[in-house]
Parts: C-alpha cells; structure tokens; sequence
C-alpha cells in the first residue's frame, strides 16, 4: 500500500535544503529579525510579481484581511457582501470590526460567488464586497470591478489560496490581488507559496493606503512610540521573508507543475470511466488556475470514499464541511439552511485529494485507481 499526503512540504525543503539553512543561518548572524532586508526585498518582489506598487508583509492572511477592512474604515454597521463558502478567517475579519457579512451563494463550477446576486445584494449600506479566489482560481475580477464602480463599494481581495493566479484581459494578465483596494495574502505553510510558520502580505497601487497599511501593522505608530492610530502587531518576520525569497525563485515551476498534475489527474479519471461519479475542477476560459487545491465533486457516498481512501493511504480533505452561514458562532446573523444551497452542496460534495509538484504519475496513478475500486470500475 502506498502512502500519499495531501501535501509534501518535506519533499520541497529537501530540494531546496542547502539554499534555505543558509538564508536561515544569516538572519540568524544578522540578529536583524523584525522589518529588515529580507522583508523589504520579499515586499517589493511579491508586489511586483503581483503588478501593483506596494507590498506590505504582516503576520499572516487573516491579519491581510483585518489590516485592509480597518484601513478602508469599516465600521459597526456597514456590510460586507462576501462568500459562505470560505476558509473562516474571510467572514471573521469582517464580524471583528462588527460589520455585517452580507452572504451570496457560489457557481458550483468555480466554487466562487455568483456575480449576478453581488450586484442584488448590494444595499446603502454596502461598503465593501470581499471576493475569495477559492482553491487557486479567480472570480471574475473585471466584471466585478465593473459593479463595484457602479455601486462606488470598496473590493478588497481575499487572494490568501490564489498567490498569482491570473485572468486575461486582452494582452493583459490581471493577477490575484491587483484589482481590489488592497489583495490579502496568505504565506500559511501548506499555501502554493509557504512559509515555514505564519505570515501574508497586502498588496495595493494605493499610495496613502500603503502608507496607513504600514502604520496600522505596528500599532498604529508613525514614528515609533508615537502613535497617530490604534493598529495592531502584526509584521512578517525576517526568518520567513528570507524563505519566502528563496521559495519565490520556485513558484512559478512549482505552480506549473501543479497544473500538470491537475491536467494528469483529469485524463486519469477519463480513461478510468470516473466522470459519471466525479467531476473534476474546470479551468475557466482565459483563466489560470494555480491549483492550490484539486478539488473534486463525488456525485455519491463522498464521506465513504473519503474513508476509503484514507484506509488505502490516500490524505484526503474536505476543505469546507460547513458552510460559514451555518456556524455556531455567526448563529446572531441569523442564516437559516437551504438559503445557499449551491455552498451547502459544495459542503456535501468536495474532496481535495493530493496535488503538489513532487507527486508522482504513478501515486497518481495509484489514487484514480483506489477511486476507481470503489466504485467498482
Ligand atoms: C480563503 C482564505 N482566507 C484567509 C486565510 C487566512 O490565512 P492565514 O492562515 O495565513 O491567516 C486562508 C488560509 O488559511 C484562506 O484559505
């Protein structure tokens, strides 16, 4: 029996071993740990690679989100029209400020909010939308740009699983993040880009939010111990950004090595007979997809197999088993069941199954089959 995980963060550091315990050991001479070179460098690269003006490294994804809604001013009241169907830190970082998450419900086909019910939900009191590019695909940035202007709303961008996913606009490549006021990164350690413990970044080509972005992450301060706003701690450490240099030099392979796999996995399971069982995540026209996730759609007996395919050595995830309407601690927001059913059969159908570059064609392979089995194909 072989034994696949979901994801293999070892086979990634033995290859760039000997680069990484070196960038290590210099910050470690430096004694130089918070705000520093590294971060500098990692801000510019990660900005530009992202194509905007301004990167601000923080201390996580979740804090990307929570520095930009309190940058934009969001206050108790305002309402924040995002998706349910979501990591929970993208709905968390709004009910933190006491805004309202104004909930829309996905197109199961890209697992991202249906931008016909954004433009209907859109009240006096909208102050921002909060697209989430799920998985390592985009929702349509352009078209939702085109509401946002003609609603005058803010859009902040959760791009924390979808680090340099792109769509074509023309000639152009409009990349995760690059739209909205401000993009929120996510370096968490199993992301397309990790970091070895937790970090992010907010991207933006806004000057003064820039500006304000780098005042909210130490406390508001100006100069230190001077303190014009009441912000947060909340810096990438130079440790991470000088992994997250060398990681960065890899991405785009890494990232390209993804897509093979997903493109292998989609042949495998169409040579198997499995389409009639499974539906595989589709590439949108004019759309790049990083595959953070390869999430599929198991038409029958998904906690079945899922279990399946643990006992056969398959890693395998539900990344989400419940919707955000439906959790215990937005209860006060008052969302009943079967008010977002495309997100609640999202809940009931997904399985991510392993993709990273280092898996092989044969573990592939081996893991269609085990489906295969247990369908009895
Ligand atoms: C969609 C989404 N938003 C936000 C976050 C939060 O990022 P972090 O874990 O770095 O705080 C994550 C990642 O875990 C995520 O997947």
């Amino acid at each position: 029996m072989k034994n696949i995980p979901l994801l293999n963060l070892k086979a990634q550091y033995e290859s760039i071993k000997g680069e990484i315990n070196s960038a290590v050991m210099e910050v470690l001479e430096s004694q130089q740990f918070i705000l520093g070179g590294n971060v500098k460098e990692l801000e510019r690269a990660v900005a530009k690679k992202s194509g905007v003006r301004y990167g601000i490294g923080v201390a996580s994804g979740s804090d990307a989100l929570l520095l930009s809604l309190m940058a934009i001013g969001m206050k108790e009241g305002d309402e924040v029209i995002t998706t349910p169907f979501t990591f929970f830190a993208t709905v968390g970082s709004i009910v933190r400020l006491k805004a309202k998450p104004v909930f829309v419900d996905i197109d199961l086909m890209d697992f991202n909010m249906r931008l016909g019910d954004v433009e209907s939900s859109i009240t006096e009191r909208t102050k921002a939308i909060l697209p989430v590019h799920l998985y390592g695909q985009m929702i349509d940035m352009c078209e939702l740009r085109k509401i946002a202007d003609r609603h005058d709303v803010a859009l902040v961008e959760d791009a924390a699983q979808s680090i340099f996913a792109y769509q074509r606009a023309g000639d152009t490549k409009v990349i995760a993040g690059s739209v909205g006021m401000t993009g929120c990164i996510s370096f968490f350690p199993s992301k397309n880009l990790g970091a070895y413990g937790d970090g992010g970044m907010i991207v933006t080509n806004d000057e003064k939010l820039a500006e304000l972005l780098m005042q909210l992450r130490v406390h508001g301060a100006s100069k230190q111990y001077y303190h014009k706003y009441v912000g947060i701690n909340s810096r990438l450490d130079e440790l991470q950004a000088a992994i997250l240099r060398i990681k960065l030099k890899y991405v785009d392979k890494w990232i390209e090595a993804r897509r093979e796999k997903a493109d292998n996995y989609r042949k495998l399971m169409r040579e198997k007979g499995l389409d009639e069982f499974v539906e595989c995540p589709k590439e949108k026209e004019g759309f790049y997809h990083t595959y953070h996730q390869f999430t599929i759609r198991v038409k029958k007996d998904r906690d079945a197999l899922m279990k399946y395919l643990n006992e056969n050595g398959v890693s395998c995830r539900v990344y989400y088993p419940l919707p955000l309407h439906l959790q215990e601690s937005f209860a006060s927001l008052g969302y009943k069941k079967g008010q977002f059913p495309n997100a609640e059969k999202a809940s009931d159908e997904v399985l991510s199954i392993p993709v990273y570059p280092e898996l092989s064609f044969g573990e592939q392979e081996y893991i269609v089959n085990k489906i295969g089995d247990f369908y009895g194909l």
